[in-house]
């Protein structure tokens, strides 16, 4: 970026990836605004020692538009890290949908960011991204991504593979059940091949990008230093926590067919898109940013003993 911002606000900053963009962008002594729809909590988890950050919070809903100049006033830079509740099950009746959220909500910040005179936007979409991606998550990301192109402010779009990380609600999910059951349970063959990226890499590369100009205005897929498959991820983390188990594949039809009926419900527990989504490949190309944004990342088992490895 040319000028050095003073405040640079993260809407989804009290989520996941979003917390650690935050926690990052406060280490590097940015004033940091995390805007919130449901109110100030913690943001992400820490991945590193030292004190606590300390963030200026600021109510922003971006289902409604009318809430967002406010919340953006006074602000230089602007992150965008934004998922609905209980991402990727989808809740309609709720208006919890990638459509809603993810697109129509990253328009209705770019215009609002626009209109205040943020000078620097930077966003967190999805490897898969495509104006005809046959998955509607895809085409909502996509959306979401023409808004910030054409929002006539500069931008980097990061696009990330699958993220881990303390706090994360995808392999903490599945080591967690492991706890309680005798292997850990998988949906799918677990041959899908993912480039997992640490939680704190992307939120140090997303600070990075703030503060590169060789990033303004591209757009970069982000993934870590391996290609695995899911099951080689899950036999990592087992192996980090010294934890022995088989891991039990469950068919993603019959998966499928066990959730349909719950998409009756106003706010599903699992839904059968969610489960295409939770068993989709992530592979990405990390050519690019290793040009622009060069920083050694955390490879799976160094990364995941920050976090799962027993306390001596
Ligand atoms: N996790 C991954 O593996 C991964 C991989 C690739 C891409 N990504 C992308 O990274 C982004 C963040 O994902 P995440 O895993 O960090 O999700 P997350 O932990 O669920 O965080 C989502 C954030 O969105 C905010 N939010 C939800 N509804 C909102 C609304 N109506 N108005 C304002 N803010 C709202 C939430 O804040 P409040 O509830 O406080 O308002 C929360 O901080 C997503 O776009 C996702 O597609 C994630």
């Amino acid at each position: 970026m040319s000028t050095d911002p003073r405040v640079v606000a993260v809407a989804g900053g009290t989520g996941f990836v979003g917390g650690a963009i935050a926690r990052e962008l406060a280490a590097r002594g940015h004033h940091v605004v995390v805007l919130t729809h449901r109110g100030p909590r913690p943001s992400g988890v820490a991945t590193g020692s030292g004190p606590a950050p300390v963030f200026e919070y600021r109510r922003a809903d971006v289902t409604k538009p009318e809430s967002l100049a406010e919340a953006l006033a006074g602000v230089d830079a602007l992150f965008i890290s934004l998922a609905f509740r209980n991402s990727p099950i989808e809740a309609p009746r709720r208006g919890q949908t990638f459509e809603k959220v993810d697109a129509a909500g990253t328009e209705a910040l770019a215009v609002a960011a626009k209109a205040t005179g943020v000078k620097r936007l930077v966003y967190i979409s999805g490897a898969g991204a495509a104006p005809d991606a046959p998955r509607h998550w895809f085409r909502a990301k996509w959306r979401a991504e023409e808004a910030i192109r054409g929002s006539g402010i500069v931008y980097t779009i990061l696009r990330p593979s699958w993220v881990y990380g303390p706090g994360d609600r995808s392999l903490n999910l599945f080591l967690g059940l492991s706890r309680w059951l005798p292997f850990v349970p998988q949906i799918g063959n677990g041959r899908q091949l993912m480039a997992p990226v640490f939680v704190a890499d992307v939120g140090a590369l997303a600070t990075d990008a703030l503060e590169t100009p060789a990033t303004d205005n591209a757009t970069l897929e982000v993934g870590g230093p391996q290609t695995l498959t899911m099951d080689e991820i899950i036999r990592t983390a087992l192996r980090t926590m010294g934890r022995r188990r088989p891991i039990l594949h469950a068919p993603v039809l019959l998966m499928k067919i066990a959730t349909a009926p719950l998409t009756l419900l106003p706010s599903p527990p699992m839904r059968p898109s969610a489960i295409d989504f939770v068993v989709q490949s992530a592979q990405v190309d990390t050519g690019p940013l290793q040009a622009t944004l060069p920083r050694a990342l955390m490879p799976l088992s160094e990364a995941l003993a920050t976090y799962l490895a027993p306390r001596r």
